[in-house]
Formats: structure tokens, sequence, C-alpha cells
């Protein structure tokens, strides 16, 4: 059995808009890979791709290019349906059925027989819908309306979990319920993929990352290799004037200096032109104190925010 679940290449999905066809390119030929047990994050910022993938991968809608691999089949084949579990981003449910309903119909669709009604009370349950069992879903609020969609996607037991922000409308509570629904689905076995806004969620449970923007996938990986170029050091130095040598390093953009009454700031990006090492002993040579030295790291909103700015100053 392959190690990828899931395998995009160069997946493109242009829309025609309109009376005069107007072309939308929504997705600008997207590659890569979600292996088997992993939580994956997708993130970007709003209309960059994020369910317009989503709804090719789970064969809501054709790619207009590009390949694509699901369970080992090609393209969405309908054999994987039972195997997949989706919370499309919004849903729409009968409104006159009742929670029990709704699910109950769901694990229908999904094979279960007659014993489902355990498995119907055990996600009502899970999902801390138990008391809405016998509401109708046209009085439901919109959190309560997400939890029975989570319940839904993940009633049949599926071995694929895609999830279209999970986390959209919910309280806190809710938010962490669905973080510990994920990190139980992984512990059983499952692979979950799952686009989000709430990047210290993503943070928190995703194994890997991608990050989309303008319809291309801009960056893939483990949030330490993502965030561990982002790390820079802080050096405090107490004098005065400005070293010489940094004052020779002023070139470098990976490289700045903010004097504060008689300290200097230093900050060296991964990409310094000077290592640590150096800098501090030139400086402790030249009869500056150091301070503090410091590693920081940054974090997704830091990689998010910083991408952004990087493609603005490009143009792009
Ligand atoms: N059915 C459609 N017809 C035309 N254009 C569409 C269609 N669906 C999406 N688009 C366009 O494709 C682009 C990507 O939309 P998509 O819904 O995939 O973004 P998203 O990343 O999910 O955004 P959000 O964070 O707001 O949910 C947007 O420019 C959107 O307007
Ligand atoms: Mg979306």
């Amino acid at each position: 059995m392959s190690d990828e679940i899931i395998e995009l290449k160069e997946l493109c999905k242009t829309f025609y808009v309109g009376f005069r066809r107007r072309q939308v390119d929504a997705v600008k030929g997207v590659s890569f890979s979600v292996r088997r047990g992993e939580i994956f994050g997708l993130i970007g910022p709003n209309g960059a791709g994020k369910t317009t993938t989503i709804k090719m991968l789970t064969g809501l809608i054709k790619p207009t290019s590009g390949t694509m691999k699901i369970m080992g089949f090609d393209g969405f084949d309908r054999r994987c349906s039972r195997k997949l579990g989706y919370l499309p981003e919004i849903s729409y449910y009968y409104e006159s059925l009742t929670a029990f309903e709704i699910l109950d119909f769901y694990a229908k669709l999904y094979g279960m027989g007659r014993d489902r009604a355990k498995a119907v009370d055990y996600w009502l349950e899970r999902v801390g819908m138990s008391h809405a069992r016998n509401k109708r879903l046209g009085q439901f609020s919109k959190g309560m309306l997400q939890r029975i969609g989570l319940a839904q996607a993940l009633i049949g037991d599926p071995e694929l979990v895609i999830l279209d922000e999970p986390q959209s409308g919910l309280d806190p509570i809710g938010r962490r319920d669905v973080a510990d629904i994920i990190r139980e689905s992984q512990n059983k076995g499952k692979t979950i993929f799952f686009s989000s806004h709430i990047l210290p969620d993503v943070e928190r449970l995703c194994d890997r990352v991608g990050v989309i923007r303008n319809g291309r996938m801009e960056v893939t990986g483990t949030l330490h290799e993502l965030l561990s170029s982002e790390k820079h050091i802080e050096i405090v130095l107490r004098g005065r004037t400005v070293p010489e040598f940094v004052e020779k390093s002023q070139a470098d953009p990976c490289i700045s200096c903010v004097p504060k009454e008689n300290e200097l700031s230093i900050t060296l990006e991964p990409k310094a032109g000077i290592r640590v090492n150096d800098l501090l002993m030139e400086a402790i040579a030249q009869g500056y104190t150091v301070e503090h030295v410091m590693e920081c790291g940054a974090d997704l909103e830091d990689l998010f925010v910083k991408k952004r700015d990087t493609r603005a100053a490009e143009g792009d």
C-alpha cells in the first residue's frame, strides 16, 4: 500500500463565469501529497483556492487539468466514497429532520446496518449534541449545525477525513472538541486533511502544513521545516555607538541594528552574513558588554503574513 493517500500533481481548476464566460483560474497547478496517518492542514487567505482544491479531492468538481490520486485510485473513484468522510464548507441539511434522523440517514448511506443507532448516539454525544437529539435542524444555530456536520463526516468510520474549515462558527469549547476529535481520529489510524483560518489550531494539530495563495501552493512541510527558516537571533549590546563590524554589514538586509539610549538591539535573520559567535567575539573585543542573546521563533501567523508581504513587495 502506498504511503501517500492523496497525491496531486499540477492540478488546475478554471471556472467560466457569467454570460461573457469570464475566466477565473481558481487553482493554478497545485502539487502536494498527504501521507497515510498524518494530519495535514491547508491554510491560505480568502479566495486562495482551498475549497476548490477540496471539492476536486472529494469528486464534487472535476479538475481542468493535472493528475490526482486518492487512496491509490486515479482521479476520484466511487470506490473511495465509503472510505471518505467529508465536511463541506457550507452544509445544507433537510431542516425538518432531527439531529438523530440526519445522522441515521448518513449512517445508512455508509452501508451501516441496524446497529447504526448506537453509532448515531455515540457521535451525537461525542460532538456534544445529545441534548438536541430529537430537535429539528431548522432550529439549530450555526455552531450546532457544524457539530452535526462533523459527526456526519466521521460516522462511517472513514479512512480519510477531509474537513473544510471544521472550526468555523464554533465557540472555544467547540474548537477544542474538534481538535480532540481530530487527534483521536489520527490515533485510530485515520488520515485527516483540513483547511482552516485558525492558525494556532493548525500549529497545534498538524504534522504537515501547506500554504496556498492565489491558487498556488506556496510551501508545504512540517512546522519545523517551515518555521526553522524563520528563526532569528536578537542580541542586545551595551554601548552608544554602532560597532564598526555592524556598520559594515548595514547593506546586509538580514542584519538590523536599532540604537536605544545606551543599548544596541541587533537582529540577525537566518541568512545574515555574519555568524553570531563572530559578532559576539568582535563586540567583546571592542569593549561592548553583551546584555542578552536570544533565539526567537516564528509562528505560523508570522510565516503567513511575511510571505504575503514578500509577495506584495514582488508585485504578485
Ligand atoms: N463555482 C465557482 N465559480 C466561479 N468562481 C469560483 C467558483 N468557486 C470558487 N470560485 C473562485 O475561485 C477562487 C477560489 O475560491 P475558493 O472558494 O476555493 O477559496 P477559499 O480558499 O476556499 O476561500 P475561503 O477562505 O474564503 O473559504 C475565488 O476567486 C472564487 O471566487
Ligand atoms: Mg473555502
